[in-house]
């Protein structure tokens, strides 16, 4: 039972975080595993934020949160220790190499369904602030269609599906949309396709899911390009630095500048209605 506090206390952050918000949410997943979210959610925020934007990445994958590997960031703190109260958002967010903030998810986001009011207030509170700091909220949401991941798709702006030209990843990336179709999520999604040896080969891949989209699910997929696969890309996971600071000129480095052009928001970031954590509190029920 809510009490009509605890009511009242959720109704003023809602109203805040609508007139306060600023920050577009973009959520990175797939189906499959090891398509490359990381390395893209990575490298686009430290893009975005060379760009001018203000950028944060909330790492959301709850089996194997690992963003501050990439970037060779100590983390002591993550969101499950917001939850637990015992530490602040700004305690959590660090300040990344490449002028992003990063705040680790770890798994105790996962026991966000077992939450008390108190504690969904203190995400509310804390997250609603993100919001109004940031221009960019980045979420890396993990792999796989399960209840978290399809929290995030459902809370974010724009869905960003990353796949590679694999058969079995395809066929993963188009259950993801599907998933976010028959859930009720009308949100905008584009597709990337990762590791391609020629653009036109991202290309097909991106015209064989995005028919098959327009045909059986009636939505638009929207072309954010691909990404080489590039062997510095490896290199800078084992060097544990994001391969646009290691290698800036690579292949795959310029492949994200132009991720970043395809993504601005006058294209397509149309913000949804309601802030990002007015959509996360309808999914928590407040
Ligand atoms: N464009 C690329 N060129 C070459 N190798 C790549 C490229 N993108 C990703 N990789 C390789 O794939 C590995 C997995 O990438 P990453 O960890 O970003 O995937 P992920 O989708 O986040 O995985 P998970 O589902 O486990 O979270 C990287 O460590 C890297 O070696
Ligand atoms: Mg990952």
């Amino acid at each position: 039972m809510m009490t009509a506090a605890f009511v009242d206390q959720a109704t003023s952050l809602r109203t805040l975080a609508q007139s306060a918000r600023r920050a577009r949410v973009i959520a990175v997943t797939s189906g499959k595993g090891g398509v490359g979210k990381s390395n893209i959610a990575v490298n686009l925020a430290i893009r975005m934020a060379q760009s001018g934007k203000q950028v944060a990445l909330l790492d959301a994958d709850l089996g194997l949160a690992n963003a501050d590997v990439l970037c060779n960031v100590d983390l002591k703190w993550n969101l499950s220790h917001l939850i637990t109260r015992k530490r602040t958002l700004q305690e959590v967010m660090i300040q990344a190499p490449g002028g992003f903030h990063l705040i680790g998810g770890a798994s105790g986001l996962a026991k966000m369904a077992d939450l008390t009011d108190q504690d969904r207030q203190r995400i509310l509170d804390s997250l609603t602030e993100l919001e109004s700091m940031f221009d960019v909220l980045i979420i890396d949401t993990g792999a796989g269609i399960n209840a978290n991941v399809l929290c995030f798709t459902r809370a974010a702006d724009h869905v960003l599906i990353v796949t590679t030209p694999e058969p079995t990843a395809i066929t993963d990336a188009y259950a993801v949309a599907k998933v976010m179709i028959r859930d009720g999520q009308e949100r905008q999604m584009s597709l990337v396709v990762n590791q391609v040896r020629s653009a036109a080969e991202g290309r097909a891949v991106y015209e064989r899911i995005s028919k098959v989209a327009r045909q059986f699910l009636g939505i638009g997929i929207y072309d954010a390009g691909c990404i080489f696969t590039d062997e510095n890309v490896a290199l800078a996971v084992r060097r544990r630095s994001p391969f646009v600071m290691a290698f800036p000129k690579t292949p795959a480095s310029v492949c994200i500048s132009q991720l970043v052009t395809r993504l601005q928001p006058e294209r397509m970031l149309k913000p949804q209605p309601g802030g990002f954590f007015h959509r996360m509190s309808r999914w928590l029920r407040i």
